[in-house]
């Protein structure tokens, strides 16, 4: 029988009403905006949440829109342990792509739908502090970890959320870049799903949701894993099973979690309405990360 399309819709009271008034942080990967009318189905799915009664807050990434910026310059990008290694012309790449065209791109698609989103960096309002981040490269077993030097790459001291509650109190949706300013007033660009669990720590909010390219943690046999437990997480990085632009995910998830997020769930966001599946449906997808 052909499902009652009006029962789909009843379907989603009991997480409507659950989640009414709640705030849910949803990074938007640069790997999940493949298309336009993937763009668009996700600028439908951020109003059709707001609408309903929920106050979403996006922090968006843009790699392949970087890169491609990079390309076109003759600037070769550089990755260690999934964090861009970031030097002052690409710095001025990654502000200038990420503040400007990626996240205008964002805002009107969401404004075209009837939602009333507005584009932030980390510097409006104090947003995201942020200082020099140092990262630690195991390069062989039995030598200590390297100490790399990644440029103008930020971590996140400080969320200063006041320039998202009052937007979200008038019934704005905030759309994030996540480039941040150090006590210096220097620019660092910061990996935009550390970003996003700070931020969604900082406002308490019920879910913290990273869209991505893949359909959740793949196992080593590329079988998705629906549900991850913090404790298997730094097991599964040693094996190599997670790699790249999934351990900062990874992380930040179970960071979240730590601190008092509810859920943390790394979804594909290149399936159509992946984010209303997850959130509206009795359909879960993608990987769930658990205390
Ligand atoms: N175990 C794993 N399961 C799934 N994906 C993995 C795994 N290990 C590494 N990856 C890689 O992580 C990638 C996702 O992270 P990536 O940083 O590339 O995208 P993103 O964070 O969604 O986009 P952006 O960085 O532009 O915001 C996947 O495309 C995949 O190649
Ligand atoms: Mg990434």
């Amino acid at each position: 029988m052909k499902p009652n399309v009006a029962d789909i819709l009843v379907e989603a009271l009991p997480y409507i009403r659950s989640f009414s008034g709640k705030t849910i942080v949803i990074k938007y990967g640069g790997h999940a905006m493949v298309d336009e009318q993937l763009k668009k189905d996700f600028a439908k799915d951020i109003t059709l949440l707001k609408f309903v009664g929920l106050n979403p807050v996006v922090v968006h990434g843009g790699g392949p829109q970087i890169n491609s910026v990079l390309d076109r310059m003759g600037i070769r990008p550089q990755f260690v342990r999934g964090m861009r290694l970031t030097d002052e012309p690409t710095m001025d790449v990654v502000e200038m792509v990420l503040g400007g065209k990626v996240n205008k791109s964002i805002v009107s698609q969401i404004n075209q739908q009837g939602g009333k989103a507005v584009g932030l960096t980390g510097k409006d309002g104090g947003l995201i502090q942020a200082r020099k981040l140092k990262i630690y490269h195991q390069a062989e077993e039995n030598k200590p970890p390297e100490i790399i030097d990644p440029g103008l790459v930020g971590e996140v001291t400080h969320i200063n959320p006041g320039i998202i509650n009052t937007l979200a109190e008038h019934g704005f949706i905030p759309i994030i870049a996540p480039v941040g300013y150090g006590e210096l007033g220097e620019t660092f660009n910061i990996n935009a799903d550390l970003v996003a669990s700070k931020v969604a720590i900082s406002l308490g909010a019920e879910r913290l949701i990273l869209l991505t390219d893949v359909d959740g943690v793949l196992s080593s046999a590329g079988e998705l894993i629906s549900s991850i437990s913090v404790g298997s997480i730094p097991s599964m990085i040693e094996k190599k099973v997670i790699t790249g632009g999934m351990i900062p995910k990874i992380e930040c998830g179970r960071e979240a979690i730590d601190s008092g997020v509810k859920k943390a769930h790394i979804i594909n966001g290149t399936k159509r309405h992946a984010l209303i599946l997850e959130l509206l449906t009795d359909e879960g997808v993608g990987t769930e990360i658990i205390a």
